[in-house]
């Protein structure tokens, strides 16, 4: 071996290397044996194919490695890609020779198995065609996010993980013991990005935020990745058309790079690409109207619930958003609207098929004393906020953000049933491990 040169399986599938000889790495997918010949199924991190080897046309050793080699074996084929159309994905690989790098044993995967079980051996489960589907899509979603935030001037800047305190409510902080001290994991960047955007202007970062959820539901995760932005001089409308922008920008480049993946998961790419601004805005109070007519009654003040953003979205393919909620329940950060006191200038973009809420987003109240009476009204000291507040005592300006929840955006993209499976290790108030 080594003769051949070294091709992935992606390229292969595309046609580039018909009727030439080539070497291909990977593992053992799916193997039998029928009379002098064995198929072998091989994967790499690109697709699948089948290698055709025939007693005759191989040493006997190579042969007989092939008939003994068990699922997920790491193996090298070297050999002459053909197109047939009775091969998975209409090539094969008519092998003259086989090795195999090491011999598996036996897989504990096969067939029919349990969430559950799926979720205890989730190491070896994220080498299934369906998780790397879901990871490749991931990688675009990601490169999207990066670009599109860049391709907007915004500059790239990272917060602490570890913090002295909340910006999303007390009952979702995870608490570290800081050495004797009582610390938290981020839930969000908020407190520093607004210090931040007072110095830089125009600022994202994507990275991990913690919640201590424990509601077990198919959309919250312990530990997510948040693509968060916040903009100085600007207000509500101008973040809102971010939020439109970064998503369907990142729907465009999975639409266009990775079509088997979606298609694959049940999206099209034409729903994908149909995925513009501007999405369908309504107010709070106008949710409530269409609530009331699908005979959903809410009652004015509480958040949306699944139950609710599903009613919204029903039969809708692009996602919706909801303005100007009630004050009560939203973070103290968030503007007053000055039309109405008892609303915020906060928004939300809501996915359909029950992920939710993907974004939330608010104008930025910029007023010290009504800041602090909110933190107060929400149980929070605003002493120990005392460093935050500087930003609305040293050159206080109109500002606006929002946060991304990549899974929930990446679910909706794939239309998973739990957002688990967006990320290749979930991290769920039932499970840390492996
Ligand atoms: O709505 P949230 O709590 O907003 C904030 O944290 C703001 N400080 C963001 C900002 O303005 N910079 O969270 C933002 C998004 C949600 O819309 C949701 O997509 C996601 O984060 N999210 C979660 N995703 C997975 N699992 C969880 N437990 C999540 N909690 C929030
Ligand atoms: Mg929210």
């Amino acid at each position: 071996m080594g003769l051949g040169f070294m091709v992935s399986i992606g390229e292969i599938l595309k046609g580039r290397h018909t009727g030439k000889v080539v070497e291909l790495r990977g593992w053992i997918y799916r193997t039998r044996t029928v009379g002098g010949k064995a198929f072998v199924v091989i994967r790499d991190a690109t697709g699948i194919l089948q290698a055709t080897i025939s007693r005759d046309a191989v040493s006997p050793e190579a042969f007989q490695a092939a008939e003994k080699a068990l699922i997920e074996s790491a193996v090298v084929v070297h050999g002459k890609v053909v197109a047939d159309k009775r091969a998975p994905g209409g090539y094969e690989i008519q092998s003259d020779d086989f090795k195999v790098v090491h011999f598996a044993e036996k897989f504990p995967i096969q067939e029919d198995l349990s969430e559950e079980f799926l979720l205890d051996v989730r190491h070896l489960w994220v080498r299934s065609q369906k998780m790397t589907g879901i990871f490749r899509v991931r990688h675009t979603v990601f490169g999207a996010v990066h670009e599109y935030f860049r391709e907007h001037g915004f500059w790239e800047v990272q917060p602490p993980m570890i913090t002295p305190a909340g910006s999303e409510g007390g009952a979702t902080l995870f608490e570290v013991d800081y050495f004797g001290r009582k610390a938290f994991l981020t839930q969000s960047w908020q407190l520093y990005a607004e210090a931040l955007v007072l110095a830089m202007e125009k600022i994202y970062y994507v990275g991990p935020s913690f919640r201590a959820e424990k509601s077990r539901t198919t959309r919250h995760l312990t530990e997510y990745w948040h693509a968060e932005m916040e903009e100085a001089w600007v207000g509500m409308d101008a973040v809102i058309r971010h939020a439109e922008g970064v998503i369907s920008q990142a729907c465009a480049l999975v639409a266009e790079e990775r079509v088997e993946e979606i298609v694959a998961l049940g999206r099209t790419p034409e729903f994908l690409k149909a995925v513009k601004p501007p999405f369908e805005r309504m107010t709070y109070d106008e949710a409530l109207k269409v609530l009331k007519a699908k005979g959903i009654e809410v009652e004015w003040g509480k958040d949306l619930r699944t139950l609710e953003e599903r009613a919204l979205t029903e039969g809708k393919s692009k996602p919706v958003i909801v303005t100007h909620y009630p004050r009560v329940s939203q973070a103290f950060y968030k503007a007053r609207d000055p039309k109405h006191p008892d609303l915020v200038l906060g928004f939300d973009v809501i996915g359909g098929d029950g992920v939710g809420e993907i974004v939330g987003g608010s104008e930025r109240e910029t007023d010290l004393e009504t800041i602090k009476k909110a933190l107060l009204e929400q149980g929070e000291d605003p002493k120990a906020y005392d460093w935050y507040l500087d930003s609305r005592r040293f050159g206080s300006v109109q500002h606006a953000g929002f946060g991304m929840g990549m899974e929930r955006l990446i679910q909706w993209i794939c239309k998973l049933g739990h957002i688990r499976d967006a990320v290749p290790f979930p991290r769920t108030p039932g499970r840390f491990s492996p």
